[in-house]
């Protein structure tokens, strides 16, 4: 998938004074089913995440609390995105390369998944990753 198909959503957000509240229905705000849920948490100042690219696997990643930058790298061109709000959603296809950095405090990164961990679905190799974008072009 191109960068140019990754993109931020915008979840829907009840606004209430007793606090706000959001929620994510699966090929409904987001366009998959939703198999998983993960999520960082306790990162310390200056920790990396990351690094890696999926060959099928689509995510939706939130910031829940705090903020952090995701970089996104199609092999192509890159684009940075500071998530810091809750109800927008950096949604990520397959053949992305991503790195997270920038946490700030006590910040909480929720990733909604399409299908059950399965680490044969990584690139974990940026120069391998390389190499498989180019065959698929
Ligand atoms: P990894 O995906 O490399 O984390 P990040 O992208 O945030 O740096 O996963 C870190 C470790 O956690 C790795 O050993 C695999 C394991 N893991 C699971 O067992 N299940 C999961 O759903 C995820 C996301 C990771």
């Amino acid at each position: 998938m191109s960068i140019k198909e990754c993109k931020l959503i915008q979840l829907p957000k009840i606004t209430d004074p007793r606090g706000n509240l959001t929620f994510i229905e699966g090929n409904h705000h987001i366009p998959f089913d939703i198999k998983r849920v993960y999520y960082l948490y306790d990162v310390p100042g200056g920790a990396e995440r990351g690094g890696h690219a999926h060959k099928q696997l689509q995510q939706l990643i939130i910031s829940i609390s705090g903020s952090f930058d995701v970089i996104l790298d199609d092999g192509y061109e890159k684009r940075r995105f500071h998530m810091s709000r809750s109800y927008y959603g950096l949604y990520l296809g397959s053949m992305i390369w991503r790195e997270l950095d920038n946490f700030s405090s006590a910040s909480v990164c929720m990733v909604l998944a399409s299908t059950v961990y399965e680490e044969s679905d990584y690139y974990r190799d940026y120069q391998e990753f390389l190499e498989a974008v180019k065959i698929k072009q």
